[in-house]
């Protein structure tokens, strides 16, 4: 068996489709809750720009949907997915947040981070300095609708500790590790896939994450020079309370 060390997604994106469709992870609704965002908005959206996009799952639903969509993430393999997934001569980035690359890549009507992309900036300074690149590539009147998991999720990813799936072709072994007295997580993800001559390769990756405050949010919203929408209880339009293990947030740059 090959055992490599590699950084987060390297191993895990040629799994990561199936493994969320195990999951029943529900593109379609969180798609649904993101377009009534953007009907809601004051400037009509046609262009968006879908932050740590991944295999590109919710970008081609957005494009199915008839926005035209860029698409930005840290890692390769995770934009390879999504360059075989998404319509032919759409714009992907490879690009760690915030970053240089895609200063130039705006104006957009609305901009788009879902399923955890958020927990990955490791502080409250890296989360503003996101805020204001999105608000520099936004329009006016532009909305950035995000979602991140909640301190109340990363406990409770805690508690349970270790969990394994067994797919026959793929397995995975993902070991929580709060680090303690600070908000940030350690997931150590280990991914074992079958290669074509029947072997096993191996593959062990760290995903630092973090949950942010409700006040970390806000100020580094207002710090960033937008304003907040709406916050909801995961996907739904319920706000926010103590049950709570996804928030959705809708903020926007001022007209
Ligand atoms: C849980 S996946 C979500 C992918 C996709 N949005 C989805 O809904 O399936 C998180 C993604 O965030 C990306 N990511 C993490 N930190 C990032 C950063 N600083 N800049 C850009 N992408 C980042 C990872 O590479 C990964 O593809």
């Amino acid at each position: 068996m090959t055992v490599t060390t590699e950084a987060p997604y390297s191993g895990l994106a040629a799994v990561y489709d199936r493994w969320m469709a195990a999951d029943r992870v529900p593109y379609q609704s969180w798609a649904t809750h993101v377009t009534d965002r953007f009907e809601e908005a004051c400037v009509p959206v046609r262009s968006v720009l879908d932050l740590c996009c991944g295999t590109g799952m919710m970008l081609t639903m957005l494009q199915e949907r008839g926005y035209e969509v860029t698409g930005v993430d840290a890692s390769a393999q995770m934009l390879a997915h999504a360059r075989r997934r998404a319509a032919a001569g759409t714009r992907l980035h490879l690009a760690a947040l915030p970053s240089p690359l895609i200063a130039g890549t705006g104006p957009f009507d609305a901009v788009t981070c879902c399923y955890d992309g958020v927990n990955y900036f490791a502080s409250p300074g890296q989360l503003e300095a996101v805020l204001a690149q999105v608000r520099g590539l936004l329009r006016p009147g532009g909305v950035f609708v995000f979602d991140l998991g909640t301190r109340r999720s990363f406990q409770q990813m805690a508690t349970v500790g270790r969990t394994c799936a067994d797919f026959g072709d793929f397995a995975y072994l993902w070991d929580t590790r709060p680090i303690g007295g600070t908000p940030r997580f350690d997931y150590l993800v280990t991914v074992f896939t079958r290669e074509e001559d029947g072997r096993y390769t191996r593959t062990d990756e760290t995903h630092r994450q973090r949950w942010f405050s409700t006040r970390e949010l806000q100020e580094a919203v207002t710090g960033a020079g937008l304003e907040t929408v709406l916050v909801c209880d995961d996907y739904g339009t319920a706000a926010p309370g103590d049950h709570t293990l996804r928030e959705t947030w809708t903020v926007r740059r001022p007209r």
